[in-house]
Parts: structure tokens; C-alpha cells; sequence
């Protein structure tokens, strides 16, 4: 199994899951795309980075980001385990859960972690941008809950540095000051930022956040 890495293409597959068989690339046609595993259904941390993700549905909605879960275990028991979140979170599923009892997609992602976590799932979240390559993956413990607002910190941070020559610096927030990228010079960031910038160091400089940013 070759390693993913950043920039490579998020491998292709066929899976069920929780409404109906899925070709990915296709199901997630020109959206951005959050793919995640989770260990086990019916599991307590599990239960409530379910029902975070649902509530937070709306916000990836805005950045154009669909949701996709998945773990090994069966769609019928993802379905099962539905109640238990919509009982215990408040918030009902809202996006389609993979059932990979084969491991096919688990193998393809390397979200099987054995030394870790036998033979489940250990917590592997991957965004994966329109033209399908990857731009972001983490991995968590099976003890430690994700934080979802990081994940949606780091899609801002993609969506506006792949628009503009920028980059954002440590825990910056949508409508923060940005950096300009190391690869514009002084000469171009005068035509693109004629109202100037803070220049902490030659290479650090900072500029408002560009205004055409879809949030
Ligand atoms: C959990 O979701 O709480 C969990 C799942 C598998 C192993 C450990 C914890």
C-alpha cells in the first residue's frame, strides 16, 4: 500500500453506504469533500463527533463541503446507531456513513493504524478538494474526540490561499490579517495591495484578508 501524501489524488472507489452505493469522485462531483473515519458504531466518542458533525453540517454547506463518514462496520448497523445519535446529540445524521466491513476503503486511505487499533478504523480525516487531490489529513487516537471547528479553520485557510497569493499564519480566523506569500515580491504586492502592508521582517508581511473570499 503506497503512503498518501499531500497533492496526491484521493484514490477512487465503490462503497455502500447509509443512502445507497456510491461511486466517491462522482458522488462528490465539483464539491470540496470531508472524508473521516471513526473506529466503532455504537461507541461513546464516536457518538459525539457524529452528532458535531451534523450540527455543524450548515457551515461546511457554505464552504461547498460535502461530509463523508465511515467505519468498518455494517450500514445497517450505521443505521441502527442513527437513533442513538439523533437521541443523545440533539441532531439527527445528515450525511451518508460508508459501511467498509472489507476494508477497501480503509486499505485505499491507510486508516487502519494495527499497532494502534487492531483492526478498526483509528480517527483518519482527509479534505479533498474539487479537483480531488488532498489537501489536508489528520489523525487522532480513538480516545480523543476531533475538534471540527479546526477542520473548518483549515478549509477556510485552503479555500482563501489556493484564490490569492497569501498564507495564513499560527491559529489565524476567517476576517484575521494574512501573510503575503514568500513567492510575491515587493514590486507585485505593491500592485496587488497599493493600500501597503506591515512588513514585521522582509518576509513577513501582512496584509487584510483579500475581501473576494467566499465567507
Ligand atoms: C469511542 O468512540 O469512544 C471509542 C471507539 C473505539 C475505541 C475507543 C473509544
Amino acid at each position: 500500500m503506497m503512503m498518501l501524501r499531500l497533492g496526491d489524488m484521493a484514490p477512487d472507489f465503490e462503497a455502500e453506504t447509509t443512502d445507497g452505493r456510491i461511486r466517491f469522485h462522482q458522488w462528490m462531483g465539483e464539491s470540496w469533500c470531508v472524508l473521516f473515519s471513526h473506529p466503532k458504531d455504537f461507541t461513546p466518542v464516536c457518538t459525539t463527533e457524529l452528532g458535531m458533525l451534523a450540527k455543524l453540517k450548515p457551515e461546511f454547506d457554505r464552504r461547498d463541503v460535502k461530509i463523508i463518514g465511515l467505519s468498518v462496520d455494517r450500514v445497517e448497523d450505521h443505521r441502527l446507531w442513527a437513533k442513538d445519535i439523533e437521541e443523545t446529540q440533539g441532531v439527527a445524521l445528515n450525511y451518508p456513513l460508508i459501511g467498509d466491513g472489507n476494508h477497501l476503503v480503509a486499505d485505499l486511505y491507510g486508516m487502519i493504524h494495527p499497532n494502534a487499533l487492531d483492526t478498526m478504523t483509528v480517527r483518519s480525516l482527509f479534505v479533498i478538494a474539487p479537483n480531488k487531490t488532498i489537501k489536508l489529513m489528520i489523525t487522532y487516537p480513538a480516545s480523543t474526540g476531533r475538534n471540527f471547528d479546526e477542520i473548518l479553520r483549515v478549509i477556510d485557510s485552503v479555500q482563501l490561499t489556493q484564490d490569492f497569493k497569501v498564507a495564513t499564519p499560527a491559529n489565524w480566523h476567517h476576517g484575521e490579517d494574512v501573510i503575503i506569500a514568500p513567492s510575491v515580491t515587493d514590486e507585485e504586492a505593491r500592485q496587488r495591495y497599493p493600500e501597503g502592508w506591515l512588513a514585521q521582517k522582509p518576509y513577513l508581511r501582512y496584509v487584510h484578508e483579500p475581501s473576494a473570499h467566499r465567507h
